[in-house]
Formats: C-alpha cells, sequence, structure tokens
C-alpha cells in the first residue's frame, strides 16, 4: 500500500489506462449477458433519462446508454481512464470524480450505474458510497450494480507489467443488497452467473437493479 485506497486505486488505474482500454474497451461486445443487463437498465431508466455512470472507466457503458437514447455523464476517479474515455467518446460528457463524494445536485439523476466500481471501496466506506447514490439519484430512480461475487478480497500487486496496489472487494449478492436496504433501496433485479470459461474470471459475476426509495 502506498496510500489511502482512494490513491492507491487512481494511482493504478492511471498506470494502467492505456493497456486496460485496449483490453477491455471492447468487452463487452463478447458479453451477451452484461449486453442485455445494460440495454435492460437503459430501457428501465427510458429514453431522455439521465444516467450517472460512477467508475465509467472507459467509458463503454456510458457510450452504450448514450446509444439507447439516455443523457449520459461518465465520473472516474482517474484522469487518465477520464482521458481514454473522453478520446473514445468526444461527444460525451466525462468528469473525474470520487464516487462517495459526486459533484452532482441531490435528485437530479434518473438511473446510476456503478459497473464493476464498488469493487475497491472497502466495506467500511460503503455505506457512505450508498448514502450518496441515494442522495443523487431522483426519488423511485435505478441503481445498476456489477461485481464479482466471493468472500475474500483480490489483491494485484502487477497489473499490464505495471506495479499497482489494488484490492478487488469479492462480495455477496445478499451483503450489497443489505447495504442498499439501509440507504432506502429495494431490490428490482437479482442476477448471478457463473464464470465464464475465457481464463480470466474465476468468480460469478453479479448484477443487481435497486430502485430508490419514492420519499426525499
Ligand atoms: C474495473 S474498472 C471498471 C471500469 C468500467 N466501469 C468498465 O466496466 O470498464 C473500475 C473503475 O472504477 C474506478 N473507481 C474506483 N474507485 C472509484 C471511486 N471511489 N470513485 C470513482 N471511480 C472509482 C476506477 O478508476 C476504474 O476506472
Amino acid at each position: 500500500m502506498t496510500g489511502g485506497y482512494l490513491d492507491d486505486t487512481r494511482a493504478g488505474y492511471d498506470a494502467t489506462a492505456a493497456a486496460y482500454a485496449d483490453r477491455f474497451h471492447h468487452w463487452l461486445d463478447r458479453k451477451p449477458v452484461e449486453l442485455a443487463v445494460l440495454q435492460a437498465f437503459a430501457g428501465l431508466v427510458g429514453a431522455g433519462g439521465h444516467i450517472l455512470d460512477v467508475g465509467c472507466g472507459t467509458g463503454a457503458t456510458t457510450a452504450l446508454f448514450a446509444r439507447h437514447g439516455a443523457r449520459v455523464t461518465g465520473i472516474d476517479l482517474s484522469p487518465n481512464m477520464i482521458g481514454e474515455a473522453r478520446r473514445r467518446n468526444p461527444q460525451l460528457d466525462f468528469r473525474v470524480g470520487a464516487m462517495a463524494h459526486l459533484d452532482v445536485d441531490d435528485g437530479s439523476s434518473d438511473g446510476l450505474c456503478a459497473w464493476y466500481s464498488v469493487i475497491h471501496v472497502p466495506d467500511d466506506d460503503l455505506d457512505a458510497v450508498f448514502a450518496e447514490f441515494h442522495r443523487v439519484l431522483r426519488p423511485g430512480g435505478l441503481l445498476l450494480l456489477a461485481f464479482q461475487v466471493g468472500d475474500r478480497p483480490r489483491i494485484l500487486d502487477e497489473a499490464f507489467g505495471t506495479t499497482v496496489s489494488l484490492v478487488f472487494h469479492r462480495r455477496t449478492p445478499e451483503q450489497i443488497v443489505a447495504a442498499a436496504r439501509r440507504h432506502g433501496f429495494t431490490p428490482y433485479v437479482d442476477m448471478v452467473r457463473e464464470p465464464d470459461d475465457d481464463g480470466l474470471e474465476s468468480t460469478p459475476q453479479a448484477f443487481l437493479i435497486v430502485r430508490r426509495s419514492t420519499a426525499f
């Protein structure tokens, strides 16, 4: 560890952004289940609705939502990941920011996507993140989460030939649903698929959609 988890995560993605983009930007093209989940989410939010894509990385999911008629904003901790997102999608709105402190008005989003990004948030900070997601979503707004299922973290000290300090917190759907419920979300879709046989996945993958309470 070099600093707090935010510094380590930012540094890890800054150092590997170009290689990450080369490897993963078109990843969804080979993932029909993920595509179906993301398209379903865009459909639930509805054309013209605003989706905040938090931990947007290179902007692949942000661009997908935009193609489905959503107004989009992508936010990521790593300036270099945001650079890759802007280069690939110059017409879309991308900003650097941290998910526990979003520079976004209360109740201003119809949907919030956290696609493999809360995986970098330690347990102690998860409540602050869900409280922030609740704040920025309108009453009845939808939150989509994707994460690796498991009960112990994966710690990476090297990625794409570069030294990093990245922690991937694997969790059960029950843990994430419990955190969401504590902050006024109700489960709507709760889905797990087994690992693909591609040599890269070693855990099941979870996709959850929860709905923000209608009360402010
Ligand atoms: C595994 S990548 C996923 C990127 C993208 N969602 C995708 O599926 O390609 C995790 C991303 O979350 C971002 N991230 C991690 N912690 C974050 C935080 N606290 N606030 C905002 N972004 C964060 C990282 O910088 C990184 O781009």
